[in-house]
Protein backbone atom coordinates (compact mmCIF):
# COMPACT_ATOMS: atom_id res chain seq x y z
CA UNK A 1 0.00 0.00 0.00
CA UNK A 2 2.57 3.11 -1.13
CA UNK A 3 0.17 4.82 -3.54
CA UNK A 4 -2.63 5.05 -0.73
CA UNK A 5 -2.87 5.78 2.53
CA UNK A 6 -5.88 5.74 5.30
CA UNK A 7 -7.01 8.23 7.74
CA UNK A 8 -9.18 8.08 11.08
CA UNK A 9 -10.04 10.85 13.57
CA UNK A 10 -10.39 10.11 17.31
CA UNK A 11 -11.03 12.62 19.92
CA UNK A 12 -9.11 12.04 23.27
CA UNK A 13 -11.36 13.25 26.00
CA UNK A 14 -8.93 13.42 28.40
CA UNK A 15 -5.36 11.72 29.31
CA UNK A 16 -7.19 8.67 29.57
CA UNK A 17 -8.89 7.83 26.67
CA UNK A 18 -5.23 9.07 25.46
CA UNK A 19 -3.55 5.95 27.29
CA UNK A 20 -6.55 3.63 26.72
CA UNK A 21 -5.79 4.48 22.63
CA UNK A 22 -2.22 3.03 23.34
CA UNK A 23 -3.30 0.42 24.89
CA UNK A 24 -4.96 -0.73 22.05
CA UNK A 25 -2.25 -0.15 19.64
CA UNK A 26 -0.10 -2.18 22.32
CA UNK A 27 -2.23 -5.05 21.95
CA UNK A 28 -2.10 -4.61 17.87
CA UNK A 29 1.39 -4.61 17.65
CA UNK A 30 1.21 -7.74 19.85
CA UNK A 31 -1.27 -9.54 17.43
CA UNK A 32 1.40 -7.98 14.72
CA UNK A 33 4.48 -9.26 16.42
CA UNK A 34 5.85 -11.72 13.44
CA UNK A 35 5.49 -9.06 11.18
CA UNK A 36 7.06 -6.23 13.15
CA UNK A 37 10.43 -8.79 13.47
CA UNK A 38 10.34 -9.28 9.68
CA UNK A 39 9.97 -5.76 8.78
CA UNK A 40 9.89 -3.05 11.72
CA UNK A 41 7.45 -0.32 12.47
CA UNK A 42 7.83 3.26 12.28
CA UNK A 43 5.27 5.63 14.30
CA UNK A 44 5.69 9.23 14.06
CA UNK A 45 3.82 11.74 16.31
CA UNK A 46 3.08 14.82 15.57
CA UNK A 47 2.28 17.66 16.94
CA UNK A 48 2.69 21.03 18.83
CA UNK A 49 4.43 21.10 22.31
CA UNK A 50 2.55 19.81 24.94
CA UNK A 51 0.01 18.22 22.54
CA UNK A 52 0.85 14.03 24.25
CA UNK A 53 3.38 13.03 21.93
CA UNK A 54 5.17 11.43 25.02
CA UNK A 55 2.25 10.66 27.24
CA UNK A 56 0.86 8.56 24.50
CA UNK A 57 4.32 6.45 23.87
CA UNK A 58 4.85 6.40 27.42
CA UNK A 59 0.98 4.09 28.05
CA UNK A 60 1.95 2.31 24.60
CA UNK A 61 5.45 1.26 26.42
CA UNK A 62 3.05 0.74 29.35
CA UNK A 63 1.43 -1.64 26.92
CA UNK A 64 3.73 -3.61 25.93
CA UNK A 65 5.35 -4.39 28.95
CA UNK A 66 7.81 -1.88 30.05
CA UNK A 67 7.72 -2.11 33.60
CA UNK A 68 10.47 0.94 34.63
CA UNK A 69 10.80 4.48 34.16
CA UNK A 70 10.07 6.14 30.62
CA UNK A 71 11.65 9.53 30.45
CA UNK A 72 11.17 11.67 28.03
CA UNK A 73 13.90 11.70 25.00
CA UNK A 74 14.07 15.59 24.85
CA UNK A 75 17.60 15.41 25.90
CA UNK A 76 19.00 12.21 25.46
CA UNK A 77 17.61 12.40 21.68
CA UNK A 78 16.65 8.72 21.96
CA UNK A 79 15.11 6.04 24.88
CA UNK A 80 15.93 2.36 24.04
CA UNK A 81 12.98 -0.37 25.59
CA UNK A 82 13.20 -4.05 25.26
CA UNK A 83 9.72 -5.23 24.07
CA UNK A 84 7.97 -7.91 21.83
CA UNK A 85 10.68 -10.91 23.05
CA UNK A 86 13.03 -9.98 20.91
CA UNK A 87 12.26 -6.59 19.53
CA UNK A 88 13.77 -3.07 20.31
CA UNK A 89 11.47 -0.07 20.81
CA UNK A 90 13.25 3.43 19.84
CA UNK A 91 11.64 6.97 21.68
CA UNK A 92 13.13 9.44 19.24
CA UNK A 93 12.95 13.10 19.94
CA UNK A 94 14.60 15.38 17.19
CA UNK A 95 13.25 18.70 18.39
CA UNK A 96 16.14 19.97 19.44
CA UNK A 97 18.12 19.36 15.77
CA UNK A 98 19.32 22.31 14.16
CA UNK A 99 19.94 20.57 11.47
CA UNK A 100 18.45 17.60 9.70
CA UNK A 101 21.87 16.16 9.54
CA UNK A 102 22.06 15.38 12.77
CA UNK A 103 20.36 12.42 12.06
CA UNK A 104 22.97 11.01 9.91
CA UNK A 105 25.92 11.89 11.81
CA UNK A 106 24.26 10.08 14.90
CA UNK A 107 23.89 6.90 13.25
CA UNK A 108 20.14 6.55 13.98
CA UNK A 109 19.53 5.30 10.13
CA UNK A 110 21.13 1.93 11.99
CA UNK A 111 18.05 1.96 14.48
CA UNK A 112 15.74 1.26 11.55
CA UNK A 113 14.81 -1.92 10.74
CA UNK A 114 13.21 -5.47 11.45
CA UNK A 115 12.72 -6.12 14.69
CA UNK A 116 13.00 -2.22 15.57
CA UNK A 117 9.75 -0.30 16.67
CA UNK A 118 10.11 3.57 16.29
CA UNK A 119 8.15 6.18 17.26
CA UNK A 120 9.20 9.54 16.61
CA UNK A 121 8.45 12.93 17.78
CA UNK A 122 9.60 15.81 15.86
CA UNK A 123 10.08 13.56 12.97
CA UNK A 124 10.03 17.30 11.02
CA UNK A 125 13.28 18.32 12.00
CA UNK A 126 14.85 14.88 10.36
CA UNK A 127 13.80 15.85 7.24
CA UNK A 128 14.24 13.62 4.42
CA UNK A 129 16.75 11.68 6.19
CA UNK A 130 14.21 10.29 8.51
CA UNK A 131 12.75 6.50 6.79
CA UNK A 132 9.15 6.39 6.38
CA UNK A 133 6.55 5.62 8.29
CA UNK A 134 3.99 3.04 8.59
CA UNK A 135 1.16 5.33 10.59
CA UNK A 136 1.79 9.00 11.61
CA UNK A 137 -0.63 10.17 14.38
CA UNK A 138 -1.37 14.14 14.38
CA UNK A 139 -2.20 14.76 17.80
CA UNK A 140 -4.23 18.55 18.24
CA UNK A 141 -4.87 20.73 21.36
CA UNK A 142 -8.22 21.46 22.39
CA UNK A 143 -8.40 22.19 26.12
CA UNK A 144 -7.67 19.15 27.78
CA UNK A 145 -8.94 17.17 24.77
CA UNK A 146 -6.99 15.98 21.99
CA UNK A 147 -7.83 15.47 18.62
CA UNK A 148 -5.71 12.64 17.18
CA UNK A 149 -5.48 12.48 13.13
CA UNK A 150 -4.16 8.47 12.34
CA UNK A 151 -3.12 8.11 8.97
CA UNK A 152 -1.36 5.00 7.73
CA UNK A 153 0.95 4.55 4.58
CA UNK A 154 1.71 0.89 4.54
CA UNK A 155 -0.30 -1.89 4.78
CA UNK A 156 0.98 -2.78 8.32
CA UNK A 157 0.18 0.38 9.43
CA UNK A 158 -3.47 0.17 8.04
CA UNK A 159 -3.50 -3.22 9.87
CA UNK A 160 -2.94 -1.45 13.38
CA UNK A 161 -5.24 1.28 12.43
CA UNK A 162 -8.01 -1.56 11.57
CA UNK A 163 -7.15 -2.98 15.08
CA UNK A 164 -7.69 0.05 17.54
CA UNK A 165 -10.61 2.39 15.74
N1 LIG B 1 -6.21 14.19 26.32
C1 LIG B 1 -4.90 14.29 26.65
N2 LIG B 1 -4.00 13.44 26.10
C2 LIG B 1 -2.69 13.55 26.39
N3 LIG B 1 -2.16 14.46 27.23
C3 LIG B 1 -3.01 15.33 27.80
C4 LIG B 1 -4.40 15.28 27.54
N4 LIG B 1 -4.97 16.28 28.22
C5 LIG B 1 -4.00 16.89 28.88
N5 LIG B 1 -2.82 16.35 28.66
C6 LIG B 1 -1.54 16.82 29.22
O1 LIG B 1 -0.78 17.40 28.16
C7 LIG B 1 0.60 17.22 28.42
C8 LIG B 1 1.23 16.50 27.25
O2 LIG B 1 2.61 16.49 27.45
P1 LIG B 1 3.60 15.61 26.60
O3 LIG B 1 4.94 15.75 27.22
O4 LIG B 1 3.04 14.26 26.40
O5 LIG B 1 3.56 16.41 25.20
P2 LIG B 1 4.53 16.26 23.94
O6 LIG B 1 3.65 16.29 22.75
O7 LIG B 1 5.42 15.07 24.09
O8 LIG B 1 5.35 17.60 24.01
P3 LIG B 1 6.83 17.94 23.49
O9 LIG B 1 6.69 18.41 22.08
O10 LIG B 1 7.27 19.03 24.42
O11 LIG B 1 7.68 16.70 23.60
C9 LIG B 1 0.73 16.44 29.71
O12 LIG B 1 0.94 17.37 30.76
C10 LIG B 1 -0.64 15.78 29.85
O13 LIG B 1 -0.98 15.55 31.20
MG1 LIG C 1 7.47 14.85 24.07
Amino acid sequence: MNSSSSNTLILLADEAQTAALAARFASAMKGLRKEIVEGGLNLRLTGDLGAGKTTFTRALLRGLGVAGRVRSPTFELVEEYDVLEGCVFYHFDFYRFEDPCEFEEAGFRDLFGPGRITACEWSAKAGAYLPGADLEMTLGIEGGARRAALCASTALGARILGEVC
